[in-house]
């Protein structure tokens, strides 16, 4: 695969992690890119090997071979949260700040000059507005995954990875929250790459990419 500058890239990733005396292959051979301004779908069952391959492209782990590129950066986990934002899957979110402050708190790490409005404005977007006082174990699993996407979406980051967005979500929210991605992001320049099983983030992808057994696979 080539790999332009600007493109967020896998290149025939494998990844094997050790339990006891047995191997598994969670990634064999995987490339994947995105390109500034795409959204592509990553889809595959459970255990296919989506969260190893976005957690090799953020950095959180490290390939056993092949190589990972992310633009602007030496190493993918030097990436600050600009250049690449996340949305992980267990939402990370730090139970001792509100949902308004843990908003803030990534705008301020990307030079947001007024991160509490922005914050605001983020959750708002994404419904939130009347609970940004709450802390996150004070608010739906479904509320806590929209406040991880919020935190995303206030940076207008170079690139978006996140992991089952919509798992919490339901249909009509799943999509209000896609089509609120894709404006904010379409303007920024975002690239996008969500890990998914939900029908809605297909239909919003510019592009799908199938796993399976930790392989790529075609249609
Ligand atoms: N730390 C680990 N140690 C051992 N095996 C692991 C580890 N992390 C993942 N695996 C295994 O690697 C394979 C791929 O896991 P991964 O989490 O990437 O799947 P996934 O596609 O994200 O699944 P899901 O849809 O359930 O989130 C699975 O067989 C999983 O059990
Ligand atoms: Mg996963």
């Amino acid at each position: 695969m080539t790999t332009t500058t600007g493109t967020l890239s896998a290149t025939d990733v494998h990844k094997s992690y050790r339990r006891g005396r047995e191997q598994v292959h969670a990634l064999r051979g995987v490339s994947v890119e995105v390109r500034p301004g795409e959204v592509v779908a990553l889809l595959g069952r459970s255990g296919s090997g989506k969260t190893t391959l976005l957690n090799c492209l953020l950095g959180w782990e490290q390939p056993d071979a092949g190589s990972v590129h992310v633009p602007g950066a030496a190493r993918p986990d030097a990436a600050g949260w600009a250049t690449v934002a996340v949305v992980p899957q267990r939402f990370g979110l730090l139970d001792e700040l509100t949902l308004a402050d843990n908003v803030a708190m990534a705008a301020r790490l990307a030079g947001a000059a007024e991160p509490g409005p922005a914050a605001l404005a983020a959750l708002a977007a994404l419904r939130l507005e009347h609970l940004a006082g709450r802390m996150p174990d004070e608010v739906s699993l479904g509320e806590q995954q929209r406040t991880a996407i919020a935190r995303a979406l206030v940076v207008r980051p170079a690139f978006l990875i996140a992991d089952e967005p919509t798992g919490r979500l339901d249909e009509e929210l799943s999509t209000h929250v896609l089509t609120t991605l894709r404006e904010v992001y379409a303007a920024a320049g975002t690239g996008v790459l969500l890990a998914s099983h939900d029908p809605v983030v297909v239909a919003n992808a510019d592009r799908v990419v199938r796993l399976s057994d930790g392989q790529v696979i075609e249609g």
